[in-house]
């Protein structure tokens, strides 16, 4: 059964059942506290918390989920995959744990021929927590399991959380014998290969706070209603369902792995034994390539871009496996132009996005592997100057991977190519200290900010903050609660830095790429500074500020009030983003679509995928088109809308980004610019006052990012810049115009006069290799220079080379203060002597290169005279 068939079984079976079918959410995780979905009920988590009431009571999705803890793990057992599919069915309070056990039950027993999956119903096993009679009672009666395959298991199996603080209760789950050439007899517990679980569900009644492993976290209290979870993984279903041993096999991988093994020559599986644990690391590198092209696929389908940090930096690790994994299998061309679009083929039916999408997600999966691929390259060069210096020290091969993302695999297989030893255990004892710093930091950082819990405990108390920040700018307000080092706290005094929450407030917190508003607290005898604005949960917003006269108080009536100067500069600024955006597309063409921006008082920056820098001519365009809009003063509207409406009328959204049914749209004169947006704006565009583009740079493979500057800071910036042209033309004492071929004039006499010099110093180069090939020594036959240079040895020794006779046997030896370099002519390799060969042998096996140029380390030993003695004695 194809996967998008066991896929639309599952939705009829739980839709015919009263359930709402609902669409996935992005891989993006629209919750603090996950970088990505990981499971099938992360969407509707307000609902099982209770923090929102749910829509309807029942509900079945597909879930696209990554999870990358075991990303080790990936290749290597048959049910690992960074990316994977969770069919889920939920009830909101609605039907409990019998209901979830016959719903799974029947879908999973029912034959295909009447519309289930047909597994044999003698083969499934169920396991319950140990405490839960109940369930195992319903196993036991209602469903008829016999205890043979009813096994009770403890936290650390059948208790299920999200791993943070959150919605958790006791689980049940289902599996599946593959009978016993997968493994040992005995049910779950003996062997998780060949028993697969297939089905979670989880009777979620509680919710746990902070803790560390799978059972060590208090019970906070119950949910409000008791609900159902259930995680069915639909590339685990599939793998029963079409008999192959392992998810990569299935229809929507397999095709990836065989053109994998296809290019790279391999025979898949030929060299495998039967089971998991012994697949031939070749056929485990296939399988890697398969998961993480299809993973990449996803995620940048879904908006994920390759970056040095968070989201992005999964994906670029990600990508960056896969291409590693195919240079290990031997294949050194491009390799996800082959690779990306048979994934496209495979997912294209159930996501019919990815194929409209592909030039968009193509072009960042391709120009990260170009990156890489030049990382690569980079990185070798580095290491052929550091192996210049004999053995490579634990700290360069840390550089080259902390710097320039060189794996240390490939830094050692390298090393080994030129006969060189790294100092691995080194190495990882400087990760494991880069590691031990980044926890301390990131639990330091922790401690600094209240728990999310704590923000839900003021909602609920206080309801949400009245949020007026579109219609005023001053509130008058009462305090609801203060946060001291993420403490709650009823006073703070002078001084003090705290986080405040208030019933109503006219500050912007920042989202939508908008710096949070300025302004001040102010309340009889108290006076605080506004630093930073957020929304930690939804629903409520707090203010981090610093008292700067008084004290304040839970329950003290203070004036909020932001500063309307910045306010006036916020909306510049972010106005003045959208029409950029809408300029870098009318001059670019759609395909420049943003990825990201960020805008304050003044100056804005936005990312945007495109290929290639913008010339000059480019930029002054989009400058000139955007400073037009404002010149034709185009009006700003802002409208609310059904979000499918938005979609209709084409207004652009952030990909990834999760909106509300009703959404606000923000247009400049009117279809000209039209984005989906929560931000403070204009009311037409001439109130911007001036764009001035500052630069334009890469972020990155395939994105590109503009700055700029508004209002008063435009004018400014310009000001400036034509200061800086005076002084200079005043420098040369030439007028502005002629400035470009007065500096050109002068930058061409700097380089006459620097190749004046190179040339003077071959010369001199070249007459001391003459000198030193005429005092070649005769040993044995051979002529023989041996000498050291302050400069560049390597040049020194082939300049000497051939300057001596070609039909006589030569050797020269010259040693620098980095390294020492050995070369041959060919009549000396004739005669069967190897430039590596004897330097390896002077340097007691230190040293590599080829028979005609090798280089080894310097100092210590005289090599000189070592391979002076080596030909003597020949
Ligand atoms: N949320 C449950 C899981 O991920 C179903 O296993």
């Amino acid at each position: 059964m194809r996967t998008a068939e066991v896929k639309r079984r599952f939705l009829e079976h739980f839709e015919a059942r009263g359930h709402t079918v609902v669409g996935s959410a992005p891989l993006p995780a629209d919750d603090p506290t996950l970088l990505f979905v990981n499971a099938g009920m992360v969407p509707f988590k307000p609902y099982l918390l209770g923090q929102v009431s749910a829509p309807y009571p029942r509900a079945t999705s597909v879930q696209k989920c990554v999870r990358t803890i075991d990303i080790d793990e990936v290749g290597k057992t048959t049910r690992h995959g960074t990316f994977f599919q969770m069919n889920g069915n939920f009830s909101f309070g609605d039907y409990f744990k019998e209901e979830a056990i016959r719903f799974a039950w029947d879908l999973s027993t029912t034959p295909v021929a009447e519309g289930g999956y047909g597994l044999d119903p003698d083969r499934v096993w169920a396991t319950v927590h140990r405490d839960d009679d109940e369930a195992y009672g319903l196993w036991r009666d209602v469903v008829g399991l016999p205890e043979e395959r009813l096994v009770r298991r403890g936290m650390a199996d059948n208790y299920w959380s999200m791993g943070v603080p959150g919605p958790c209760g006791p689980c049940s789950e289902l599996f599946y014998d593959r009978g016993p050439a997968y493994g040992r007899e005995g049910g779950p517990d003996a062997d998780e290969d060949r028993y697969i679980e297939f089905w979670n569900l989880v009777f979620m009644q509680y919710e746990r706070g902070a803790g560390t492993g799978k059972d060590d976290f208090p019970i906070v209290g119950e949910l409000p209603a008791r609900n159902i979870d259930t995680g069915m993984g639909l590339e685990r279903m599939a793998t029963l369902l079409q008999g192959v041993d392992n998810l990569y096999e299935i229809d929507e991988t397999r095709p990836i792995l065989d053109r994998a093994a296809e290019l790279t020559g391999k025979d898949y599986g030929a060299r495998s034994g039967p089971s998991a644990a012994e697949s031939h690391p070749d056929d485990v590198r296939l399988r890697v390539v398969a998961d993480h092209v299809r993973t990449a696929l996803m995620l940048i389908g879904d908006g994920v871009t390759p970056a040095n940090e968070g989201r992005g930096y999964v994906l670029r690790r990600i990508l960056r496996r896969a291409v590693r994994a195919m240079r290990l299998l031997g294949y050194d061309d491009p390799a996800l132009p082959e690779l990306l679009p048979v994934a496209r083929d495979t997912m294209a039916p159930s996501y019919p996005e990815l194929a409209a999408d592909f030039e968009r997600i193509a072009s960042y999966a391709y120009g990260e592997e170009e990156a890489f691929r030049g990382t690569l390259k980079q990185g070798s060069v580095l290491l052929d100057r550091a192996l210049g210096d004999g053995a490579l020290p634990a700290a360069t091969a840390f550089r080259l991977h902390d710097t320039y993302g060189f794996p240390i695999d490939l830094t050692v297989e390298i090393a080994a190519e030129r006969g060189l030893d790294v100092d691995v255990a080194g190495f990882r004892a400087l990760m494991d200290e880069q590691r031990r710093l980044a926890k301390a930091d990131a639990l330091a950082k922790k401690a600094g900010h209240a728990d999310t819990g704590l923000y839900r405990a003021v909602l609920d108390e206080s309801g949400p903050t009245e949020w007026l920040a579109y219609e005023t700018l001053d509130t008058d307000s009462v305090i609801q609660a203060i946060f001291s080092d993420g403490v709650p706290v009823t006073t703070a005094p002078d001084g003090s830095v705290v986080t405040l929450v208030l019933d109503r407030t006219p500050f912007y917190a920042e989202s939508g790429g908008q710096e949070s508003d300025a302004g001040r607290i102010e309340g009889p005898g108290v006076s605080a500074e506004v630093l930073d604005v957020q929304r930690p949960v939804r629903g409520l917003v707090t203010h981090l500020v610093r008292v700067t006269g008084g004290e304040l108080a839970v329950g003290a009536h203070v004036r909020a009030h932001v500063d309307p100067e910045w306010r006036v500069g916020a909306r510049q600024a972010h106005s003045g983003t959208h029409v950029v955006h809408a300029a870098l597309r009318q001059v670019l063409g759609p395909a420049a679509l943003q990825s990201g921006s960020y805008n304050r008082p003044g100056h804005l920056r936005l990312d945007f995928a495109w290929r290639g820098g913008l010339s000059a001519t480019i930029r002054s365009e989009v400058e000139e088109a955007a400073n037009v809009a404002l010149r034709r003063d185009l009006p700003v509207a802002v409208r609310y809308m059904p979000l499918p409406e938005a979609r209709e009328l084409g207004a652009l959204a952030l990909f990834g980004e999760t909106y509300d049914d009703t959404v606000r749209v923000v247009e400049i004169g009117g279809a000209w610019s039209r984005e989906l947006c929560g931000g403070t704006h204009v009311r037409s565009a001439a109130q911007i006052g001036t764009i001035a583009i500052t630069g334009e740079s890469s972020v990155g493979a395939g994105q590109r990012r503009v700055e700029a500057v508004t209002g008063i800071e435009g004018f400014r910036y310009l000001a400036r810049e034509r200061d800086l042209v005076a002084r200079i033309a005043e420098q040369l004492g030439a007028p502005a115009a002629e400035l470009p071929d007065r500096i050109a004039a002068l930058v061409d006499r700097v380089k006459h006069a620097e190749r004046e010099a190179a040339r003077l110093r071959d010369e001199r180069t070249t007459g001391e290799a003459a000198r030193l090939a005429d005092g070649a020594a005769d040993l044995g036959g051979v002529a023989y220079v041996g000498t050291s240079t302050d400069g560049d040895p390597r040049a020194l020794a082939g300049h000497v080379r051939d300057r001596m006779a070609g039909d006589r046997p030569a050797v020269v030896v010259v040693e620098g203060p980095k390294s020492t370099v050995a070369t041959t002519n060919g009549a000396a390799r004739a005669r069967g002597l190897s430039a590596a060969d004897l330097l390896r042998t002077a340097l007691r096996g230190r040293g590599g290169g080829t028979p005609e140029t090798a280089q080894g380390p310097a100092g210590g030993t005289d090599t000189v005279q070592a391979v002076a003695d080596l030909l003597g004695a020949r």
